[in-house]
């Protein structure tokens, strides 16, 4: 009877009840409370949806009409997705809600608008959206509104897919004290951080540090909430930290969709060769032996863009370890480069690097093929997906301006590794494989 209970208890010390119902139960309540709960009041009135369209330089479908087709051409208008979650009839990535005076319906932008993304026509919360011209939806959504952006410091983003989230954070918290109330004056944050290409939230589950910099223990779960500091007070954060608690654990229990073409196994057996004599040591490995480092590799070699790693400033780490932010996990003060992120669903992720600036995994493994200026493709349906080079497919332009017959939305597409933080150097690894073994490498990668 005792050696029984004493048993019971040792396995209740191993087995805690309910620990992985736990993680399970905590996961569920984030995916709700991110993707059906408004944190910010809405920017826009329910208006400013609806009038979007008289702003295009074609005409748009009616909305009372047709208010399928509207949300459609809403959708390619500014490169958003359906929400694969009941939205409304929003695009995944804008939400509805009550404004502040408590009565009408309005439109926010929520994190799905930089992180929610689709792949061959299916929607996925977690895929980074490279379809998003955040400056344009911006910009619409105020002037149907009957008001004006206020003049930027920063360049949003340059063409559609890259976005400036680290500005947006810094002038955010620029504009408050360590004790997190508002400043009349924003302070100096020594900070000019570069466009960037949006992560998947599935790394969260491998990630020790976050970040492409890995200056962030990915335990932080008040790093996540720095886009809410645009409205709510110090309490308001403290109220809301559980419930991002349980966002991470949504995070953490996201998995990449799987490669949904045909792969030759024989190849990618060999590739995995390639891979774990070339890459494993900063990438980790993959399958039943699976292991990540977390590795931040230095600058000088990784030799890519290093805007993004010199961008962030000293005066903006050392404001935000001053507040509530930084209080449990400080960002890091030292700066070294670039964290080798984890790879499992890479086919998906197009295009690479921190900067987006590589189209694909065959430009990105060889170097010489890498274009300079590429016109990126109108959507992520699969017919413009690359399965022999694995990406986008893109159009190489000359340099020099557009033809004259180009099109904004042309022009919106044009991504330049010639400006600020957009270079697509660096990451040299696979240039001195035999093409034999990067073409086995590359069907390898298609299986994490
Ligand atoms: C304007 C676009 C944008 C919005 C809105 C946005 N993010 Fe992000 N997010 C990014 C970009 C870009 C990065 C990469 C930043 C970096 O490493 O410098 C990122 C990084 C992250 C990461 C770290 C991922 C990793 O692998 O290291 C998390 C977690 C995250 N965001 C959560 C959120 C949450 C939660 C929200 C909403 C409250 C949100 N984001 C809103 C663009 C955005
Ligand atoms: C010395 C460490 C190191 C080695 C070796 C290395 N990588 Fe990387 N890799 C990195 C770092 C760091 C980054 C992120 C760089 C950036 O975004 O600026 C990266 C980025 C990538 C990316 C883009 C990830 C994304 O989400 O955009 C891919 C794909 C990749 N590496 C594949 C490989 C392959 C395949 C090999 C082997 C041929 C390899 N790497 C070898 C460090 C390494």
């Amino acid at each position: 009877m005792r050696t029984a209970v004493v048993a019971g208890m040792l396995v209740l010390a191993m087995f805690p009840p309910g620990r992985a119902g736990e993680v399970e139960a905590a996961a569920e309540r984030g995916r709700v409370a991110l993707t059906q709960t408004g944190h910010l009041k809405p920017g826009w009135s329910d208006a400013a949806y609806r009038k979007a369209g008289t702003l295009w330089n074609r005409s748009a479908p009616d909305l009372d009409k047709q208010p399928a087709d509207y949300a459609a051409a809403f959708i390619r208008r500014y490169g958003l997705h359906p929400a694969p979650y009941p939205n409304d009839g929003l695009p995944m990535g804008l939400r509805r809600g009550v404004l502040a005076d408590g009565t009408k319906e309005g439109v926010q932008i929520d994190c799905m608008v930089c992180h929610g993304g689709s792949l061959g026509g299916k929607s996925y919360v977690g895929l980074g959206n490279t379809q998003l011209d955040l400056n344009a939806l911006l910009r619409d959504l105020t002037r149907a509104d009957g008001r004006r952006l206020p003049p930027s410091t920063f360049v949003m983003n340059s063409s559609r897919g890259t976005v400036n989230a680290g500005m947006v954070a810094a002038v955010l918290l620029s504009v408050r004290n360590s004790d997190l109330s508002f400043r009349l004056f924003p302070l100096p944050m020594g900070t000019n951080l570069p466009e960037m290409d949006v992560p998947p939230w599935w790394h969260m589950a491998k990630k020790a540090t976050m970040y492409y910099d890995g200056r962030t223990d990915a335990r932080s779960v008040r790093s996540s909430m720095q886009f809410l500091l645009g409205e709510k007070t110090l309490e308001e954060f403290q109220q809301l930290e559980p419930q991002f608690h349980d966002i991470l654990a949504y995070f953490k229990s996201l998995r990449p969709p799987k490669y949904p073409f045909l792969i030759d196994a024989a190849k990618a057996e060999a590739g995995k060769t390639v891979f774990v004599e070339n890459c494993a040591r900063c990438h980790g490995t993959y399958g039943a032996d699976a292991e990540y480092p977390s590795k931040v590799i230095d600058l000088k070699t990784i030799g890519t863009d290093p805007a993004r790693a010199y961008g962030l400033g000293l005066p903006l780490v050392k404001h935000y370890n001053s507040t509530w932010f930084g209080a449990d996990y400080p960002v890091k003060e030292q700066m070294t480069g670039y964290q080798a992120p984890p790879l499992d669903g890479i086919w998906a992720t197009a295009p690479y690097l921190h900067n987006g600036s590589v189209p694909t995994l065959d430009a990105l493994l060889k170097s010489s093929e890498r274009p300079a200026r590429f016109k990126r493709p109108p959507s992520t349906g699969f017919e413009h997906y690359d399965t022999r080079n694995v990406g986008w497919k893109f159009e190489a332009l000359a340099p020099g301006p557009l033809p004259k017959s180009a099109s904004t939305e042309d022009a919106q597409a044009v991504f330049d590794a010639s400006r600020f933080g957009l270079g697509n150097q660096g990451h040299t690894f696979g240039d001195a494989l035999e093409d034999g073994d990067r073409i086995a490498l590359i069907e390898y990668l298609k299986t994490l």
